[in-house]
C-alpha cells in the first residue's frame, strides 16, 4: 500500500466524509472550510487519490498548540500506521514552531488514550496538572454571559 501524505491539502468535503466515517458530528461545508482555513497545520493521507486520514493543529503558533481531529477511515485503521504517521507530521510541525514554554494539548476520544500515550503524551490529571476540562455547547448557549 502506497499511502501519500500531504500538508495543507484537505478539502472541506473530504474532512466531512472522514468525520462521518468515524462517527463524529458533521458541520456544514462552510463551517468546515473555515475550520480548515483557520488551522495552523493540516496533514492528510491519500490512497490513489482518495483521502483516507487527516489531522490538524490549531493554536497561536508558538505558545499554545491543540491537536484536533486525528482520524483514519475505518477500513484503513490499525493496519498501515496512518494515524501514527499523521501524528509524526503534526509533532514535527509543532517541534519546528514551539517555544520551550509552549503548551501542547490533545483531548483523546474515549478509549484512544493508548494511541497518544505511545507517542509520549501524558494523561491528566497528574500530581502537577489538573483535569482537562470541556464546556458542552448546550451549557454555553444556556449561560448568561452578558453580566
Ligand atoms: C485513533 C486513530 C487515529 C489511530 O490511527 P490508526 O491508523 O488506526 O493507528 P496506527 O496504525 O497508526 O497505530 C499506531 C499505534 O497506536 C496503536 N493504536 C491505534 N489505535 C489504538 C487504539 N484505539 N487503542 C490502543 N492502541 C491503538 C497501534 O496499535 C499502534 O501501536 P504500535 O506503534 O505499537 O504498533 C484511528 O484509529 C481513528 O481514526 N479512530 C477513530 C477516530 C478517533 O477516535 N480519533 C482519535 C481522536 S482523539
Amino acid at each position: 500500500m502506497n499511502i501519500e501524505y500531504y500538508d495543507y491539502n484537505l478539502s472541506a468535503r473530504d474532512y466531512n466524509l472522514l468525520r462521518q466515517s468515524v462517527g463524529w458530528s458533521v458541520s456544514d461545508e462552510v463551517s468546515s472550510k473555515k475550520a480548515i482555513d483557520n488551522s495552523l497545520y493540516i496533514c492528510s493521507a491519500h490512497d490513489n487519490g482518495m483521502t483516507v486520514g487527516s489531522g490538524r493543529v490549531v493554536g497561536d503558533g508558538v505558545l499554545a498548540f491543540s491537536i484536533q481531529d486525528v482520524m483514519v477511515l475505518p477500513a484503513y485503521q490499525r493496519h498501515f500506521g496512518i494515524g501514527k504517521k499523521i501524528m509524526h507530521k503534526i509533532l514535527n510541525y509543532i517541534k519546528n514552531n514551539a517555544s520551550p514554554e509552549a503548551d501542547i494539548y490533545c483531548m483523546s476520544a474515549k478509549n484512544r488514550e493508548e494511541f497518544y500515550i505511545k507517542l509520549g503524551f501524558v494523561e491528566r490529571p497528574t500530581s502537577q496538572l489538573g483535569a482537562g476540562m470541556v464546556l458542552p455547547y448546550e451549557i454555553l448557549q444556556s449561560m448568561d454571559t452578558d453580566g
